[in-house]
């Protein structure tokens, strides 16, 4: 890379699930135990966990994100034809503590030693978001956590980004906002966020009124991007 490419950010804030957190990691825990299914069950569990977040923001029928997780995964165990309740509980209890991705611990603390203010801006509830980076020891890395629950809507309603400008006190395009879902992140750029989208999963470009303004792999070359020296 030749120099940064996006400047004047003054903080970073991301989406947690697949983007800080690997979703597919509950489910890869009790691979075994669910045999052939076991990535479609993460697949569908996945899928269904976003469009029912969705479908509750227009029905105007929200709950908070572990009921949605709770009855995606219900639908999900019952597209592939499992009825097992220990598993059942055994996924919903992994998914608190859910992996982080390699190089987040890296990236967040080479972020943090250049001052760079560093957030989570998640559909997740607050318990389930603090379980999640407790378990990962990423609390001091992090200086906000910031659950949609605040608004009681969920992404990509544009109140949800908005409030995690109010609760930094940073313009929205001083802030960098990064996300693995490309519907995110075309929420975010929509919204008015410099957006770098993560796209880890290899999907194609979203065709959505707004685009990222970077698309990269991981999150590893992010303080390179910034400006900012790295380690
Ligand atoms: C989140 C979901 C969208 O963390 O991944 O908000």
């Amino acid at each position: 890379m030749s120099g940064p490419t996006i400047t004047g950010i003054e903080a970073c804030v991301f989406d947690a699930y697949g983007t800080l957190l690997d979703f597919n990691s509950a489910v890869m825990r009790c691979a075994d135990e669910i045999g052939d299914n076991a990535t479609l069950l993460s697949d569908i569990w996945r899928q269904k966990q976003l469009q029912y977040t969705w479908l509750r923001s227009l029905m105007g029928t929200h709950a908070d994100f572990w009921q949605v997780t709770g009855e995606a995964l219900d639908f999900s165990l019952a597209a592939t034809g499992i009825d097992n309740p220990a598993l059942r509980e055994k996924l919903m209890t992994l998914y608190r503590e859910l992996d982080a991705f390699e190089e987040v611990r890296e990236t967040l603390r080479a972020l943090q030693q250049a001052n760079m203010k560093t957030a989570i801006l998640s559909n997740g509830a607050p318990e389930m978001l603090d379980a999640a980076v407790k378990a990962n020891g990423l609390e001091d890395l992090l200086d906000d956590v910031q659950s949609v629950e605040d608004v009681g809507i969920f992404k990509p309603d544009p109140r949800v980004y908005q409030m995690s400008v109010d609760r930094l006190g940073i313009a929205k395009e001083n802030i960098c906002f990064m996300s693995s879902n490309g519907w995110d992140a075309a929420g975010a750029a929509s919204f008015g966020f410099k957006v770098i989208w993560i796209n880890r999963y290899k999907q194609p470009a979203e065709h959505l009124p707004s685009r990222p303004d970077l698309v990269i792999d991981t999150l590893g070359p992010l303080p390179e991007i910034l400006g900012l020296a790295t380690l």
